[in-house]
């Protein structure tokens, strides 16, 4: 058998939706795994220099949790990363649901959307990426568990720009408080709400709805270069936000293009992607 597994990349939180809301983008890592070919693991695209050929790599770790012990058959697996690594944009959630669906594959499972959702939020510990991921569009993720998917408005335009520098999600989180103001609580839960209201029925509202008083500005504090973008787009009135923990800002087109903000950026504009991961299996 020989199986492709395409997982696109995810950008959470989406402004006030801190750890519940994603998107999926039409950027997509690939995964070939080959049970007749000799096992070896190749990578091409983001990271293919640095990423492990020893099976520690979070796919392979990953279907070995799913395995969980039952045996799996030696395969050759060939990754080509589109997704950029460390930058906020679900490439550990798109490993670990690549990984997910490969070893549900292999083991004659069939790795549905709802199948895999709960394994790779469980493994990876972010459900805002793991659910774009899996399921494709708007997503919400509950904290009990639970997964709502909406279609986005087709004018809502995503445009990513993806400083060089990295960044650390574990770092990321530590700089955040443990309590929130009563006051920020209810800023963020009213733009959270009017932030659903954009993205699915009237992208006219981004900018109002892309306002968060939880996570972003704690965070803009580690990268002060991105900041300064940050900021200068916010003054011209271009609805943004971080992407996930940072540092790659996610900004909506609307009326104006989007400023290329210069060297040491990459401006990517994926759509929105419908769905989430997808499989060819061939035997
Ligand atoms: N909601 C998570 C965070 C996403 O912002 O830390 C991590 O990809």
């Amino acid at each position: 058998m020989r199986s492709t597994v395409r997982v696109p990349a995810t950008s959470a939180n989406i402004g006030p939706g801190f750890d519940c809301f994603g998107l999926a983008l039409d950027l997509c890592n690939e995964i070939t795994v080959d049970i007749h070919a000799e096992p070896k693991i190749t990578w091409g695209g983001e990271g293919e220099d640095e990423l492990p050929v020893d099976g520690s790599d979070l796919i392979s770790e990953t279907m070995r949790r799913v395995a969980d012990g039952r045996a799996l058959p030696a395969f050759a697996m060939h990754g080509v990363n589109r997704v950029p690594l460390a930058r906020g944009l679900g490439s550990s959630s798109a490993a670990v649901v690549a990984g997910v669906v490969a070893a549900l594959t292999l083991l004659g499972s069939e790795p549905t959307p709802m199948a895999a959702f709960p394994l790779a939020s469980s493994i990876e510990g972010h459900p805002d990426n793991a659910a774009p991921a899996c399921c494709g569009g708007f997503t919400i993720a509950l904290p009990d568990g639970a997964v709502h998917r909406f279609d986005a408005h087709p004018d809502v335009r995503p445009v990513l720009l993806v400083p060089e520098l990295r960044g650390s999600t574990v770092e990321a989180r530590a700089v955040l408080p443990d309590l929130v103001p009563r006051a920020d609580a209810v800023f963020n839960a009213a733009h959270a709400a009017l932030m659903v209201r954009a993205l699915t029925d009237d992208p006219g509202l981004l900018g109002d709805a892309l306002q968060d008083r939880m996570h972003q500005d704690v965070r803009l504090g580690l990268v002060p270069p991105v900041a300064e973008v940050f900021r200068a787009l916010r003054d011209d009135g271009v609805p943004v936000c971080v992407s996930g923990s940072g540092p790659t800002l996610l900004a909506f087109e609307t009326r104006a293009t989007v400023p290329d903000p210069g060297d040491g950026w990459r401006v990517l504009r994926p759509a929105i992607r419908a769905r989430g991961f997808d499989l060819v299996s061939e035997t």
